[in-house]
């Protein structure tokens, strides 16, 4: 059915028809079929994990940066400098989804030969949800831990300061279980990522307190100074703690890389998106320690014993909230709210694409 107006309040899609969708607006586009492919993987997964602010939504700003000549398609990572159990990746403006897959499979490849591998990568177009790429060394018996900055782009307030002077810096770390989904620990160090703003503002509803202030320093709830000038700013999680580890991404994802941090000269003013992370990839049986699964394994038993606070349904450990979504999402399909919906269809009708089934939800 291909009347628009009856999705103004969203839709439901199955996984797998919006994978063949997003695949078919990139192929559309210029990329290759496994290009096309890891992009759909990445966005569609994102969505199946709860986190709507780095999933499909995205394609159109994707579209923008592409059009304005930033995102490079079919562009693959490339090795700058090999120093053993340090690599320094260029992504080249190549879609995140591609340049970082390949960045963490060289990490990986170097930290089971070596026990450990930092990864440099810089100047990656938008990488995503940094707990896919947690997840790729997960799924290859790897810890690993993930710094990110996006270089140029301006959103956060530093503690104590009114206006935005850096990105949503998110840090990532992963511990694989046997037998079980790993550990994956995964967020913006702003309160709330500048997608969720999005989601938001597109709903047309109030952000929690605490967000977000407006360009003059003073607290909203309101998304639209997120999105319409005059332009306030996104507050950090925790404080002066939330800030430094932002500050700290910064400085090892973007300066370490070899990419760049944001300030004055940096500012990106198109519609790329520019991620710059610094992984370090571990073996945890590189380290002596034998009991450690075991340990681990009693420690989350121990934890989530603990008695339920009036109103808590449960104590979940890092990464639980994204596999219930993922289930739950499995079986009832995505849902997608009528304005991004909508901006989807103009995505596919610039290619040709087919509408794909859906329900109105
Ligand atoms: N590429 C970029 O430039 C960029 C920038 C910012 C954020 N991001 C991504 O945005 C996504 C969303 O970030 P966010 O800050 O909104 O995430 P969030 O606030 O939803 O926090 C998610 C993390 O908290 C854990 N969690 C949530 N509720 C929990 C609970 N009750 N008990 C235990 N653990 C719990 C989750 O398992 C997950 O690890 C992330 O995937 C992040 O990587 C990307």
């Amino acid at each position: 059915m291909n009347d628009t107006a009856q999705f103004s309040s969203g839709i439901r899609i199955s996984s797998e028809a919006l994978h063949e969708f997003v695949s078919a607006i990139w192929r559309g586009a210029g990329s290759d079929k496994e290009e096309a492919m890891l992009v759909a993987d990445h966005l569609v997964q994102a969505n199946l994990s709860g986190h709507d602010s780095h999933g499909v939504g995205m394609i159109p700003r994707y579209l923008r940066s592409l059009s304005d000549g930033e995102l490079k398609l079919n562009r693959h990572a490339i090795l700058a400098r090999d120093a053993g159990a340090v690599l320094t990746v260029e992504g080249g403006l190549g879609f995140g989804q591609v340049v970082a897959k390949e960045a963490m499979d060289m990490g990986i490849a170097r930290a089971r030969k070596l026990g450990l591998c930092a990864v440099g990568l810089r100047n990656a177009h938008h990488i995503g949800r940094i707990g896919h790429w947690a997840e790729q060394c997960a799924a290859a018996g790897l810890v690993s831990f993930h710094f990110v900055n996006v270089a140029g782009d301006p959103l956060v307030a530093p503690f104590g300061g009114i206006d935005a002077r850096f990105g949503t810096n998110p840090f990532c770390a992963a511990y694989p279980r046997r037998g079980k989904p790993p550990l994956v620990l995964d967020f913006a160090t702003s309160r709330v990522a500048f997608g969720k703003t999005r989601v938001a503002y597109n709903k047309g509803v109030q952000l929690p307190e605490g967000c977000v202030i407006d360009h003059e320093g003073k607290p909203t709830t309101d998304p639209k100074v997120m999105h319409e000038a005059p332009r306030g700013s996104l507050l950090t999680l925790g404080e002066f703690k939330g800030y430094g580890l932002a500050a700290m991404c910064e400085v090892f994802a973007g300066a370490l890389s070899g990419g760049f941090t944001t300030h004055a000269e940096s500012i990106v003013r198109t519609n790329a998106i520019v991620n710059c992370m610094l992984s370090v990839i571990l073996d945890p049986a590189a380290l002596d320690a034998p009991d450690a699964e075991a340990e681990a394994e009693a420690f989350l038993e121990w934890v989530k014993a603990s008695p339920l606070q009036e109103g808590a349904g449960e104590i979940q450990v890092p990464g639980e909230p994204e596999l219930a979504r993922r289930r739950e999402r499995g079986e009832s399909g995505i849902p997608i709210d009528g304005t991004t919906w909508e901006q989807l269809l103009e995505a596919g009708g610039r290619f040709s694409v087919a509408m794909p089934a859906v329900q109105a939800d």
